[in-house]
């Protein structure tokens, strides 16, 4: 039986600006290598790229590909005045923009063949998208509004034994919003998906 791969970060990923653990990434890696390689993977929220590189790097190994999708001006929490605001990440015009920095982590990282970016809002792609997908990560918008269109426009297109990853998970609002706590409760109540993975705040579940 052969073995399964094993993570090996090609850049120093504490350099790229986001927002996810080493732990989180490690599991999110893992998981994309469980894919069938005709499944394609699905990132909902890219930012810089810290997600992409992990789960981008486990569908390099398995010749599978990973749709990033992210229209790349930041959620609400990203604008100027707001709590995760980045002055560093604005653009000639003086607009957010994470853009360049995630396509500079792409290439530096050896992705770009593996990774398709998409620029546009998750729903929105959805709408065109046709097959199951064997690979959903949910880390878009954190208004609940936001979370709860990533997650009617992409569950139902999860295949039988595909993954529903969804980031932020906290149980109190102490840590953190609750807006991925909801759709992570909606996907668990729907008898649809059981929890395989808890990691930090990032939770994994199966489709049945
Ligand atoms: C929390 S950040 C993602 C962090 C990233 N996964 C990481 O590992 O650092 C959220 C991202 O979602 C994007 N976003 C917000 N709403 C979106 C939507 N409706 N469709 C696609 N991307 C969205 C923002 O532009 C932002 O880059």
């Amino acid at each position: 039986m052969s073995q399964p791969p094993t993570l090996s970060l090609p850049i120093d990923i504490d350099a790229v600006k986001g927002f996810l653990s080493h732990a989180e990434g490690e599991a999110l890696f893992r998981c994309a290598t469980e894919l069938d390689h005709a499944a394609a993977a699905v990132e909902i929220g890219s930012y810089c790229g810290k997600s992409t590189v992990y789960l981008g790097l486990g569908c390099q190994a398995t010749k599978s590909t990973l749709f990033a999708v992210d229209h790349h001006r930041g959620s609400e929490e990203h604008q100027p005045g707001e709590m995760f605001h980045d002055p560093e990440l604005l653009d000639d015009a003086g607009a957010f923009s994470t853009l360049a920095s995630f396509r500079r982590t792409l290439s530096a990282a050896g992705l770009d063949d593996t990774v398709i970016p998409v620029l546009c809002s998750s729903a929105q792609f959805a709408r065109v998208w046709q097959s199951p997908v064997g690979l959903v990560f949910i880390d878009g918008g954190h208004s609940l509004d936001a979370a709860l269109l990533d997650y009617r426009s992409w569950a139902g297109l999860i295949k039988a034994g595909g993954r529903l990853a969804i980031h932020d998970v906290y149980p109190g609002s102490e840590a953190g919003g609750q807006a991925p706590i909801t759709v992570y409760r909606l996907a668990r109540a729907s008898g649809l998906f059981r929890e395989i993975v808890s990691v930090d705040s990032l939770r994994i579940l199966e489709r049945l």
